[in-house]
C-alpha cells in the first residue's frame, strides 16, 4: 500500500522517480506526486488519481530539472483521495517535503499539538505531521537525517518515510518500521524504494534494511543506523531477475503475462529441492529435522488468496505427514487466545512479505514460543527477516494486483513443505516423497496444456458480463480452488461471487439457485470415487433447481456431461494436485470477465497489492 520511491544521482531525477512510480503503481493509485530538489529550492506537484493524471499535470506545468527527489503513488487511508491530500506534504516553509507508507497511530495527538504551535496544516493526513515535526526538530539540529531520526522515535504504528530538504540539495533521507523500504545501490547514484521494481532498470544490487533504521542516502553511498543513530546491520543482495521481468512484453496486462508464465513459475519453484541422494531439501529452512520432528500441531496463518493456498494445505499435511493443521486468517489469530507452545509450527504464507495482518501475527506466535516458517515471494521483504526459517516461491515479480501465479507457486511450496515433514518424520517412504516430487515435476506441463485450451473459456466469460452473480462449488481441495474462483471474480468484476463447500449446499445456500444462475463446479479425479460421486449427484441438484452448470473436470470424466452446461477439461493429476490445474480456469475466466466490462484487471478498483495498514 502507497508507493516509494526516491533517488540521488546524476540523471534526471524526475524521469527515475516517475519511472519508478510507474513500476510500482501496483501498490496504490489514489494519487500520485513528486519532489525534486532543484536551483537551491523545492518543486513538489502531485494529482488524485493515477500516475498519468500527474504525467499530464508535469506536461503542463514542467517541473525543473534536479538530480535529487522522490515520488509517490497513494492508497488512501487518512483523508479522501484528492489533490489536497496526495503525498509529499510539506511543512510550513515549503523547504521540507515528506511520503509515507503506514499509519501513524498518533497522529492526532501530535497534529493537535502541531496546530497549538502554530504550524498551518493542510491535508487531513497523518502524514504531513510528520513535516511540520521535522520543520521543528530541523532548527535545532540542522540536518535531515538527525532530524528525521529524532522525529521517527515519537511516532507510533506502522511507517517507512522518505524526505527531502531544499537546504541539503544532495541527500534524500529514509526511515522504516513495519513497512516495507530497499536500497538500490547504483554507481554514483542510488535509491530507496517500497520494492526493488521501482529501480530493477538501473541496479540488481540491494540492501534490506530492518526495522527502525534511518538510511542516509547521498550519490557516493548510503549511511544506515538506527532511530538512536548507532551504525546498523543491513542485509545486501543481488535480485535474480531484471526488468522484463517488470514489464509487460506485449501483453495489454500483467495478469494476462503473469497468467501465461505459471509453468515457468511452478517450475522454479520446484528447481533444486532434490539432493544427490533423492531427498527433498529446502532452502533457508533453519528449522532443525529434529525441531520439525517434535511438532505436534501446525497453524497456517495467510490472508486472501495466500489464505486460500494455506487451506489446500492443510489437506496435504494432514495427509503427508500426519500432523494436525489449522488454517487461520492472520487477521483473527492474534484476537483470539491461539494455544501455541515451543511444538507448534506456524507456516505464515504471504507473497509480498509484507501483508500487515500476516507480519503481526507472526510477531504474536514468536512472542508465544511457536516456530514460524514463511513461504513468501519477495527477497528483501520483511516476513523472511521475521521467521525462523523460509520457503521462497520463485514467480519473479507479480505486478497484477490479483495474484495468479503466485498462488500456484505458494501450492507448489506448500506440497514440498509437506513432503519435507513426512520425510524427515518417517511418514512416507523416501521413494514416495520421490516419486510425489516427480509427479509435482510434471505439473508445468500439465498447466501450460490448461492454457493452450482456454478459447471456450474466454467466450464463456464475455457472455457471462451481464450477470450479477456466479457461484463456485467444490469439495476437498476443489473448495478452497471455488473460494479462489471467487475471490478473483469478486476483485477484478465487482461482481457478487461466492464459493461454497458443495456439501454445505443443502444447508442454505442452495436457496440462492434461480433459473439460469450461473454456478461453477470443480469436480474431484474419479480415483477419488466417493467425493467425485457426491458432487455429480450436487451438480444435479442444482441443476434441477435452474442452475447454468460451468463444470470443471478431469479429460475423459464423461459422467458430468449430461449435467453440464459446458465442461471445462483440466489433465487428470492426483485428488491434492488437482489445485493447480483447476485454478488456471478460474483466473482466465475473470480477467476475460472483467476486461469484457472494460475494467483495469491490473489495477482494480479500491484494492493494493500489499495490505501493509491493519
Ligand atoms: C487476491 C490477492 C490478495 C492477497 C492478500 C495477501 O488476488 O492478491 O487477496 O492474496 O492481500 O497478500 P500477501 O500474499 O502478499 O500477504
Amino acid at each position: 500500500m502507497c508507493g516509494i520511491v526516491g533517488y540521488v544521482g546524476s540523471k534526471p531525477a524526475l524521469d527515475v522517480v516517475i519511472e519508478g512510480l510507474a513500476r510500482l503503481e501496483y501498490r496504490g493509485y489514489d494519487s500520485a506526486g513528486v519532489a525534486i530538489l532543484a536551483d537551491g529550492g523545492l518543486a513538489t506537484a502531485k494529482r488524485a488519481g493515477k500516475l498519468v493524471n500527474l504525467r499530464q499535470a508535469l506536461e503542463e506545468e514542467p517541473a525543473p530539472e534536479g538530480t535529487a527527489g522522490m515520488g509517490h503513488t497513494r492508497w488512501a487511508t487518512h483523508g479522501p483521495p484528492n489533490d489536497r491530500n496526495a503525498h509529499p506534504h510539506v511543512d510550513c516553509s515549503g523547504r521540507i517535503a515528506v511520503i509515507h507508507n503506514g499509519i501513524i497511530e498518533n497522529f492526532a495527538s501530535l497534529r493537535a499539538e502541531l496546530a497549538e504551535r502554530g504550524h498551518t496544516l493542510s491535508s487531513d493526513t497523518d502524514t504531513e505531521a510528520v513535516a511540520h515535526l521535522l520543520e521543528e526538530e530541523l532548527r535545532e539540529v540542522g540536518a535531515l537525517t538527525e532530524a528525521m531520526r529524532r522525529v521517527c522515535r515519537r511516532l507510533e504504528g506502522a511507517f517507512t518515510l522518505v524526505a527531502v530538504y531544499a537546504d541539503d540539495p544532495d541527500v534524500v533521507v529514509g526511515a522504516r518500521r513495519n513497512s516495507p523500504l530497499v536500497v538500490g545501490v547504483g554507481d554514483g547514484e542510488n535509491f530507496l524504494a517500497s520494492d526493488v521494481a521501482a529501480f530493477i532498470a538501473h541496479t540488481r544490487d540491494a540492501i534490506e534494511l530492518g526495522q527502525d533504521q534511518v538510511v542516509e542516502l547521498r550519490r557516493e553511498g548510503v549511511t544506515v543506523t538506527d532511530f538512536d543513530g548507532k551504525p546498523a546491520e543491513v542485509r545486501e543482495y543481488h535480485v535474480d531477475w531484471d526488468v522484463t521481468a517488470a514489464e509487460k512484453g506485449g501483453y495489454d496486462y500483467f495478469m494476462l503475462k503473469e497468467i501465461a508464465e505459471q509453468p515457468r513459475a511452478v517450475a522454479d519453484t520446484l528447481l533444486g529441492r532434490i539432493g544427490t541422494d533423492g531427498r527433498l531439501s529446502l532452502d533457508e529452512m533453519r528449522i532443525s529435522d529434529e525441531q520439525l520432528r517434535e511438532i505436534d500441531k501446525i497453524i497456517i496463518i495467510a490472508a486472501g488468496t495466500s489464505y486460500h493456498a494455506g487451506l489446500i494445505a492443510k489437506y496435504a499435511i494432514e495427509h503427508w505427514a500426519g500432523v494436525p493443521c489449522e488454517v487461520e486468517l492472520a487477521s483473527e489469530f492474534r484476537y483470539r487466545d491461539p494455544i501455541l507452545t515451543r511444538t507448534t509450527l506456524v507456516v505464515a504464507i504471504s507473497q509480498s512479505g509484507e501483508s500487515m495482518d500476516t507480519l503481526m501475527a507472526v510477531r504474536h506466535a514468536r512472542e508465544q514460543h511457536a516456530r514460524v516458517l514463511g513461504v513468501c515471494n519477495v527477497n528483501g521483504s520483511t516476513l523472511p527477516r521475521e521467521c525462523d526459517g523460509v520457503l521462497y516461491t520463485h514467480a519473479g515479480p507479480e505486478i497484477g494486483v490479483a495474484a495468479t501465479k503466485t498462488f500456484l507457486t505458494q501450492l507448489v511450496a506448500v506440497y514440498l513443505i509437506a513432503l519435507y515433514l513426512a520425510q524427515v518424520r518417517g511418514t512416507k517412504w523416501g521413494d514416495e516423497v520421490f516419486a510425489m516430487v516427480q509427479l509435482l515435476a510434471t505439473m508445468p506441463e500439465k498447466v501450460e496444456k490448461v492454457l493452450e485450451t482456454m478459447d471456450p473459456v474466454r467466450e464463456l466469460a464475455r457472455s457471462l458480463a451481464d450477470e450479477h452473480c456466479v457461484l463456485f462449488l467444490g469439495r476437498h481441495v476443489g473448495f478452497p480452488v471455488a473460494l479462489e474462483g471467487a475471490l478473483k471474480l469478486k476483485e477484478l468484476a465487482y461482481m457478487h461471487a461466492e464459493g461454497f463447500a458443495a456439501g454445505e449446499l443443502k444447508h442454505g445456500p442452495i436457496a440462492l439457485i434461480e433459473d439460469g444462475l450461473p454456478v461453477v463446479v470443480v469436480v474431484p479425479p474419479r480415483a477419488r470415487a466417493v467425493l467425485h460421486d457426491k458432487i455429480v449427484s450436487n451438480i444435479q441438484e442444482i441443476r434441477a433447481r435452474g442452475a447454468r452448470t460451468i463444470v470443471i473436470a478431469e479429460d475423459g470424466d464423461d459422467s458430468v456431461e449430461p449435467y453440464s452446461d459446458m465442461v471445462i477439461r483440466v489433465p487428470a493429476v492426483p485428488t491434492l494436485l488437482q489445485p493447480l490445474v483447476a485454478t488456471v480456469p478460474l483466473q482466465v475466466f475473470s480477467c476475460e470477465l472483467a476486461t469484457a466490462k472494460g475494467h483495469d484487471v491490473d489495477q482494480p478498483r479500491n484494492l493494493a497489492k500489499s495490505v501493509t495498514v491493519e
